[in-house]
């Protein structure tokens, strides 16, 4: 299983007073010495976190593969052109979210995705589509020329977290929270199938798949142990080990549970 480890959040932290501390560009050799595969960032449209520079000098610098989360918008894609990554990965973006809330509109979007895949194939980047594991979703991205698709996990990660410690990974109504917890489990299993759906689905057409959204310590098995699922992006929860534990171990501690 495959690991790229997501540093947006240590800009995050650096967002926090505007200064230049931490510096993402600093984990580069941390990640690679713990054993990560891959660098993930999101250079999003209102460059909350990660900033072009940042970008920039993490694409020229890191010897792990970029791979660089970015919305569909043009601009972007121009920017994320010239920066060539090793992979974009194409994500829903809307501004008033705290983070990624689900997957791509593949249907909504068929023809704009078609230009925006050839745009960065030309350049040589590999494309991954940000999806919900749904059925009908993947069998239409099979259709876009991807070698990757990356499903989100969050809804599993929200039901997952709900059931096992009453709180939920993002905003939840009270009404969900005081769901039954037969229903919760239901409802837990119901997003396993999914993910499990989705992946036999991907495979019959031919594309790799990696997860990510809300993957913790406690819920990251429930995930990395199903077939065919090759790599999985993580954050949130490896830098916010990483306060207590540094870096380094909060890396190789997820790299030992997947
Ligand atoms: N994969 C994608 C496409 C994402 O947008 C994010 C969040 O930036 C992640 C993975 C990582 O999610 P988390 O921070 O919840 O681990």
């Amino acid at each position: 299983m495959l690991l790229g480890v997501n540093i947006d959040h240590i800009a995050v932290l650096r967002e926090a007073r505007k200064i230049n501390d931490p510096n993402p560009v600093d984990a580069l050799s941390i990640c690679k010495i713990a054993g990560a595969n891959q660098i993930t960032i999101h250079l999003r449209e209102d460059r909350r976190h990660i900033h072009d520079n940042d970008a920039k000098v993490i694409c020229e610098q890191s010897s792990l593969p970029v791979n660089l989360e970015c919305s569909i918008n043009e601009d972007i894609i121009d920017i994320v052109c010239k920066l060539k990554p090793a992979r974009a990965t194409l994500v829903p973006e809307n501004r008033a979210e705290v983070t990624t809330e689900g997957g791509l509109d593949v249907k909504g979007n068929f023809e704009k995705l078609q230009k925006v895949i050839k745009k960065l194939h030309d350049e040589e980047i590999e494309v991954s589509l940000f999806i919900d594991p749904k059925e009908e979703i993947i069998e239409l991205a099979s259709k876009l020329n991807v070698k990757w698709i990356e499903l989100h996990t969050g809804t599993f990660a929200n039901v997952y977290a709900m059931l096992n410690s009453g709180l939920s990974t993002t905003h939840h109504t009270i009404k969900e929270l005081e769901l039954p917890r037969k229903e919760l489990k239901n409802k837990l299993k119901k997003s396993i199938k999914e993910i499990k759906t989705a992946c036999k689905v991907a495979k019959k057409n031919k594309l790799k798949v990696a997860a990510g959204h809300g993957l913790n310590y406690q819920n990251v098995k429930e995930i990395s142990s199903i077939k065919n699922i090759s790599e999985l992006n993580i954050g949130q929860s490896i830098i916010a080990r990483s306060v207590f534990t540094g870096l380094e171990k909060a890396i190789i501690d997820m790299k030992e549970l997947i």
